[in-house]
């Protein structure tokens, strides 16, 4: 799976909600998680997140890697919506990424 990293926190920059075909990414309080199960690596959302918050699971850079976790736990009360435009933002954010200082860009 892909999954979005700390540079997303604060930005929700979005482009990769518009450009992903299966509609698996979905909007956090504080910035968006892919779905794990739902993704099918096609990569289309990669190149379009302007802070390059967008890895290969596998490529996520070392301090960044707990963010791989937070994208699946994300979903453990949500289970798999099947798209994320029908559950449109949802009002929380894993644990890790609420407790993170303001990101100031
Ligand atoms: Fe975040 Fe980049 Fe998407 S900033 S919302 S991962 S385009
Ligand atoms: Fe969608 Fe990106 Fe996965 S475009 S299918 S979240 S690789």
């Amino acid at each position: 799976t892909f999954v979005i990293a700390l540079p997303c926190v604060d930005v929700k920059d979005k482009a990769c909600l518009e450009e992903c075909p299966i509609d698996c990414i979905y909007e956090g309080e504080r910035m968006l998680y892919i779905h794990p199960d739902e993704c099918t690596d096609c990569g289309a959302c990669e190149p379009v997140c302007p802070v390059e918050a967008i890895y290969f699971e596998d490529d996520t850079p070392e301090p960044w890697r707990q963010f791989n976790t937070a994208n699946a736990e994300f979903f453990t009360d949500l289970g798999s919506p099947g798209g994320s435009a029908r559950l449109g933002p949802i009002g929380k954010d894993h644990p890790m990424v609420a407790a993170l200082p303001v990101q100031d860009t």
